[in-house]
């Protein structure tokens, strides 16, 4: 028998594998060859058997295969002893749409049997970043090659003929055959090494537990370790190069911390003997929790006390602890299919700040999780091109997309909300009854509702946990509540919140809600000043109830003045926006102004949020938006500048190729020039968090052109460039040193920056340099650095996106990086198109300053003539929504831009 060429069929629709035949176990072995000839050839070779139960009668066995080069006369069927005779083989076809390998047999199986299916393959060892593929580094002039895995959510089917389902969980016996000089890794401790003769070695790992296929994980390279065992005595081991294995000291004890942590919070031991988390030089996304070997983009596991920042610092241990998370919200417990993804990386995007929170206290993560979660996935859910958190996925494609800060940061903060409204503990218990419900086992959220309802009732609180989660999961967007004061007493209501209320819809998604929540409400006021509410003080804003009156003197100002204001929504706990009428706005300015302390700092960041976000849907006037950034002057914290900054960023773009744009950057300019003053440019010995304010600060003096920022920053880059080896810049600034540098500098400190990119050795080093090359005001050195990008000798396949966003983001390179673009599509589509979030952040970042007409119709015109979008389609809806919305925004705003800038003396026609 010798492999079927592939049979065509229409547009797949139902790719689902049919239910009769369960995998029990796998025998898998795998011999990666990667030791001699050209990289281009290297090959594995692998031998797969699995035992089969027959659920139902059937006559073919339907398996997923993808790239495997099945060994002709090495496939067979057969039963398992005490089951009757199997029928035989007759054919076998690869329905190449669906990725299945369907064999035919000549007779029905029956329920109950048990069998088995073995075969031989190859398949090619490629530095596509997918499957079982190849990574490589160079080490002493000598290039090292290395095999990794990245399974999800569709890829095991690259390594090994299986049920690539993520309910179909089994037990894998797995074998790696390695070289003698190097190591081998996977989800469990080996219990044995086998001679094989020639310098050959077979591991042979301990039975996995019963899991899926996509977290499957093995590794072979010759990798050294860091080891700590933690407190329930598990063997915690930190892989990476020989060369920077003392960078993994970090990441090793925020991993020993963190999962003990979730033992206790879950009431769950860890169940594998050893965790391992390992650096792989080449990797498509930031890290990947496979049970027991959780492996990480360098820049997300190494840390360089001294060379990396704080910021690098942070995302370390967020990474570590939301695949810690996953080691429960994934691993343990399973989505029955990915329409639930947001089951798993909404909780670990949610927990993940428990677990750096409890490592580091200081670090204020609940605060941060407003700006970098809640706010700033509040915009691409307010246009008509979002999409529920439960959403009907099939194809592959459809599957990659889903990844996407719909099921990480909005599943993170209805997750919040849900904690808020059931209170802590109700929440903590009702988790770990969940988890303990469906262990092993796969889930789909109505048990996560009826788990946390149980436990409510329990508690006597009595949440119908389900009736209110399903207006925020089976729908897209969020509500703006509205508060209106009425003397003593407030009135409020809620609303469906759009950018832009005229999109039209593609009717993609409909609502049985009819856009309307259950939501969880509270307020506060200048007379009552308590933001710290709980459960116990929430009136719930219901679907049906057209609106709510508050008459409690208590809280509510007697009088609606400049002076007395009340908020709603304190710590910004419920996924919705408030808005007010205007005197109460003017009441909440007038309190930033005069003492901004007595606003809580996440609110201070809501307020700036919800203005700036309520005038772009054209609900309040900009000159409302606009005061709300007038305080800053004063503002010393970082979450109030972060939501800042993300709203003054958005007007810098729009206005960049306009004649406003030196009155707004004179007003920039003028912004920060107080903070800068205070905070200045000397990093040693700073906290976290003064780093971080530090770091937007300075960021934005030297961007908007305060002399001593951009002064001090090229000073410092040119004594680097006269002592290579003696980088005298503090981790904090480096990001605003070296494009500063960049920016005002030529070829030479260009140059300079891609030398060291090449030889740095720390990753977040390189991947800083990486982003500040983007900076450069010369055509042709940015147009170099776009051809660069596409090349992997050059620049990783990783980090080759990124480089067009980098450049984009430069008013100068933005035109450049959309040619680029649109004629190097094809190879980026072929060979990076799987590059997971790179690839949605690709197509935002070349269209995000996209604001005129002819943008939008040349935009327009490249999807239409680009029908295989992949897994970028989404974001290519989304960018024509923006880039309308962007449109009105100019038409809308405009004036009232020029007419504020001209009041501050700043805009002279
Ligand atoms: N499960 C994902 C990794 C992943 C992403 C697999 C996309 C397949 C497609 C992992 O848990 C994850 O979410 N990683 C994040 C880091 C995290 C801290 C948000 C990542 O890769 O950036
Ligand atoms: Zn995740």
């Amino acid at each position: 028998m010798t492999t079927p060429s592939p049979t065509t069929k229409p547009r797949v629709i139902d790719v689902r594998l049919p239910l009769a035949l369960y995998p029990v176990y796998y025998d898998i072995e795998i011999q990666p060859n990667m030791y001699e000839g050209p990289a281009a050839n290297f090959t594995f070779n692998g031998y797969t058997r699995i035992q089969l139960r027959c659920d139902t009668p059937t006559r073919n066995v339907t398996l997923h295969t993808n790239k495997l080069q099945i060994t002709p006369g090495s496939l067979e069927f057969g039963a398992e002893p005490g089951t009757a005779a199997a029928p035989s083989i007759v054919n076998w076809e690869w329905d190449k749409d669906r990725q299945f390998m369907v064999i035919h047999l000549n007779g029905v199986l029956v329920k109950d049997g048990l069998y088995y299916v073995k075969m031989n393959y190859t398949g090619p060892l490629k530095d596509d970043l997918h499957g079982l593929y190849l990574s490589q580094y160079e080490q002493n002039n000598d290039t090292v090659y290395i095999a990794a895995t990245q399974f999800q959510p569709t890829d095991a089917r690259k390594a090994f003929p299986c049920f690539d389902e993520p309910a179909i969980k089994s037990n894998f016996n797995i074998t790696l055959v390695r070289k003698s000089h190097l190591k081998s890794l996977s989800n469990m401790p080996i219990i044995d090494s086998q001679d094989r003769g020639d310098n050959w070695v077979a591991d042979v790992y301990q039975t996995t537990p019963k899991m899926p296929t996509y977290l499957v994980a093995f590794v072979v390279c010759n990798f050294e370790y860091t080891n700590q065992t933690t407190t329930n005595n598990i063997l915690y081991r930190a892989w990476s190069r020989p060369e920077s294995v003392d960078q993994t000291r970090y990441a090793l004890g925020v991993g020993v911390k963190v999962l003990t942590y979730f033992e206790e919070y879950f009431d769950i031991r860890f169940p594998l003997p050893k965790q391992d988390m390992i650096a792989i030089p080449d990797f498509a996304a930031g890290a990947m929790e496979n049970w027991g070997l959780i492996t990480y983009r360098e820049t997300a596991m190494l840390f360089e006390p001294g060379v990396s920042s704080e910021g690098n610092k942070q995302r370390v241990a967020v990474v570590v602890s939301h695949e810690l998370a996953h080691q429960w919200f994934g691993d343990l417990v399973t989505p029955s299919w990915w329409d639930d993804l947001w089951l798993n990386e909404g909780f670990a995007s949610f927990v993940e700040y428990m677990g750096v929170d409890f490592v580091h206290p200081d670090w204020k993560m609940f605060e941060q999780f407003v700006v970098s979660d809640l706010q700033d996935v509040f915009d691409f859910d307010s246009l008509i091109s979002s999409h529920p958190v439960y959403v009907p996925v099939a194809h592959p494609d459809e599957i990659n997309e889903i990844f996407d800060r719909i099921s990480y940061a909005k599943g993170a903060s209805i997750i919040r909300m849900m904690r808020f409204f059931l209170g802590e503990e109700t929440f903590r218990r009702g988790l770990s009854r969940y988890l303990k419900s469906r262990a092993y086992a796969a889930a789909f959220h109505d048990d996560l509702w009826s788990s946390l309802t149980e436990q409510s009732n329990l508690e006597g609180k009595n949440i119908n946990v389900k009736e209110v989660m399903d207006t925020w999961t089976l729908q897209m967007n969020y509500p703006v509540v509205m508060v209106t004061r009425e003397g003593t007493r407030i009135r409020v209501s809620q609303q469906r919140f759009l950018r832009d209320a005229n999109a039209t819809d593609p009717g993609k998604y409909t609502s049985s809600f009819g856009y309307k929540w259950e939501i969880p409400f509270a307020y506060t006021s200048s007379i009552e000043s308590n933001f710290n509410k709980t459960d116990a003080d929430i009136s719930w804003i219901k679907p049906n109830s057209n609106e709510l009156i508050f008459d409690n003197p208590t809280v509510i100002p007697p009088k609606s003045d400049n002076m007395s204001w009340v908020l709603g929504n304190p710590m910004q706990y419920g996924y919705y926006r408030v808005n007010y009428d205007t005197a109460n706005w003017l009441a909440l300015i007038n309190q930033l102004k005069r003492d901004h302390s007595q606003i809580h700092t996440i609110n201070r960041a809501q307020i700036i949020n919800d203005a700036w976000s309520l005038a772009k849907a054209g609900l309040v006037s900009q000159d409302v938006a606009l005061q709300t950034v007038e305080y800053l002057d004063d503002e010393l914290e970082y979450v109030p500048w972060a939501a800042a900054e993300r709203q003054l960023k958005y007007v810098d773009t729009m206005l960049t190729k306009t004649g406003l744009y030196g009155a707004f950057e004179a007003f920039m300019k003028a912004k920060v020039q107080r903070p800068f003053s205070i905070i200045g440019m000397n990093n040693t010995g700073a906290s976290h968090l003064e780093s971080y304010i530090r770091s937007v600060i300075s960021g934005l003096a030297c961007k908007y052109g305060i002399q001593t920022c951009t002064d001090e920053a090229l000073r410092l880059f040119r004594q680097w460039i006269n002592t290579p080896a003696n980088n005298p810049i503090d981790p904090g600034l480096k990001s605003t040193v070296y494009c500063t540098a960049i920016k005002y500098g030529g070829v030479a400190e260009w140059d300079f920056a891609f030398k060291q990119y090449k030889t740095a050795t720390v990753a977040a080093e390189s991947a800083r340099l990486l982003s500040s090359m983007g900076c450069s005001r010369e055509p042709w050195i940015l147009s170099r650095f776009l051809h660069r990008a596409l090349m992997p000798e050059e620049i990783r396949k990783q980090d080759a996106l990124d480089v067009l966003v980098y450049v984009s983001r430069n008013s100068i390179g933005q035109g450049l990086a959309w040619d680029f673009f649109r004629n190097s599509w094809d190879t980026i589509r072929n060979e990076y198109g799987t590059a997971f979030f790179a690839f949605t952040r690709l197509i935002g970042g070349v269209t995000e300053s996209f604001n005129t007409p002819f943008q939008l119709k040349e935009l327009q015109m490249f999807v239409d003539t680009h029908p295989d979008q992949g897994s970028g389609k989404r974001a290519f809806d989304q960018a024509i929504e923006k880039t309308n919305a962007n449109i009105k925004w100019m038409e809308a705003n405009l004036m009232s831009v020029q007419m504020w800038l001209k009041d501050q003396g700043l805009y002279k026609e």
